[in-house]
């Protein structure tokens, strides 16, 4: 806690996304991932294999996004940097680390670049991921919106019309439902998406993103996570 707090009192970030909770998230994950990484790690594999199976079935690799990079937990970073000429990592904040991590390739750049809006920079890459972003994208406006759901729906879909109307191959992962479990009994379901479909998918497997007592005492949070790609 007290780490935390020291990282966040000292991390260099633009003062309006610190205010939004930007920088208090980032460092949230980053704190979660330290204490249920074994639990994260099949996740992490799943959506790195994902990526470099869309990255490997493509004629023309010259560049590729990431969408959504955040920590770099799932993205397979080395690999892609030696299959394209041109890797660029998105993200609305790039921690210091990740900046490091990033310099030490001379084929890697960094944009800071908020995702909810507009239409999506680098239209000329070879293949666009989006790296477990969608339901974050509205995780943090919607703090500040009224009617919620609505609201978060719509940023939702808006990403999903910039993923369909880039030239690029694209991969898509993005968890699809929320499960609150008992051991082996599923007590609760929640849609993140509120409705939105995102059909059929490539690959599916599951987040034990909160095995208890990180968000409960007894119950275990897990996503369903699918990867598609178009
Ligand atoms: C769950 S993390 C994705 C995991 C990430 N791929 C990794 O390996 O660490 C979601 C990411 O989306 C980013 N994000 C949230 N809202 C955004 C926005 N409006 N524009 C760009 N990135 C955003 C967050 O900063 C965070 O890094």
């Amino acid at each position: 806690m007290l780490a935390e707090w020291l990282t966040y009192l000292t991390t260099r970030c633009p003062k309006h996304l610190r205010e939004m909770g930007y920088l208090r998230e980032i460092i949230g994950t980053r704190s979660r991932y330290g204490r249920c990484r074994k639990a994260w790690e099949p996740h992490l594999r799943e959506t790195r294999n994902a990526i470099l199976a869309a990255a490997e079935s493509l004629a023309s690799r010259k560049k590729v996004v990431v969408l959504g990079s955040g920590l770099l937990y799932d993205v397979p970073l080395a690999e892609l940097a030696e299959l394209f000429e041109d890797v660029v990592l998105i993200d609305i904040f790039h921690m210091p680390a990740v900046r490091r991590t990033g310099a030490k390739y001379t084929n890697v750049r960094l944009l800071a670049h908020d995702l909810t809006g507009g239409d999506l920079p680098e239209n000329d890459a070879d293949l666009v991921v989006s790296a477990n972003l969608l339901t974050q994208l509205p995780f943090i406006p919607r703090r500040f919106a009224d009617e919620s759901e609505g609201f978060a729906q719509a940023i939702m879909a808006h990403h999903l019309e910039q993923l369909s109307s880039v030239r690029a191959t694209t991969c898509l992962i993005s968890e699809v439902e929320h499960l609150v479990c008992a051991g082996n009994q599923v007590i609760e379901r929640i849609d993140p998406l509120y409705g939105i479909s995102l059909g059929e998918p490539d690959r599916e497997w599951f987040w034990d993103i909160a095995p208890h007592p990180e968000l409960h005492r007894q119950y275990d949070t897990r996503y369903r996570v699918i990867a598609k790609i178009g």
